[in-house]
């Protein structure tokens, strides 16, 4: 299994696993946003693969807050349903700790939905702390391809 930067040409890899959480996604959006995404110094965008066959991705963004100083998020984390529980999810998570690191954050973050048992026993298990809980609050502003099943 290889861990590397994604490609424009993982749009569509990426738009089935994302599919695989709910999301409804085509590659042509997923490939508009990798785009905006890829050489962006304030994202990471990786992708496990293995025997050429992307079998994960991991999306962290990096940003300055008020409150709590310059921190690492991950916005988007998902391994292949038939590729689970062999390490992919936490050499995903690792790479973002190194990328974390190197750019000087001072923690990684994650918020994760209640209803994805797996990650609520996948983070504690890679050394995260379950610091809080939240409500999200959304205010759709335009019709978007995109949306949470
Ligand atoms: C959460 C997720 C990314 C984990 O990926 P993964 O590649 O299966 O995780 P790993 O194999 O690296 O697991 C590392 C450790 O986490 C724990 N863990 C992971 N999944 C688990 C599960 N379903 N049940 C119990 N423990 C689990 C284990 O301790 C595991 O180590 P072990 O297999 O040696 O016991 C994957 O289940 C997934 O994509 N889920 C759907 C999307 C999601 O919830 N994303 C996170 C939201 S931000």
């Amino acid at each position: 299994m290889t861990i590397r930067d994604a490609l424009l040409s993982d749009a569509a890899a990426i738009a089935r696993l994302t599919g695989e959480l709910g999301y409804v996604a085509n590659a042509q959006a997923i490939s508009d946003r990798l785009s905006k995404i890829i050489g962006n110094p304030d994202h990471l965008m990786i992708v496990a693969s293995f025997k050429e066959e992307i079998v994960g991705w991991l999306q962290a963004h990096a940003s300055e807050v008020l409150e709590s100083g310059f921190r690492v998020e991950i916005v988007g984390l998902i391994v292949d349903g038939n590729a689970r529980r062999l390490g992919t999810g936490r050499s995903l998570v690792q790479r973002a700790e190194q990328w974390a690191s190197a750019i000087n954050a001072s923690a990684v973050v994650v918020r994760s939905n209640t209803v994805r048992e797996e990650s609520h026993l996948f983070y504690p298990a890679i050394g995260f702390i379950h610091s809080k809980t939240q409500a999200v609050y959304r205010k759709q502003l335009k019709e978007t391809d995109s949306k949470s099943a």
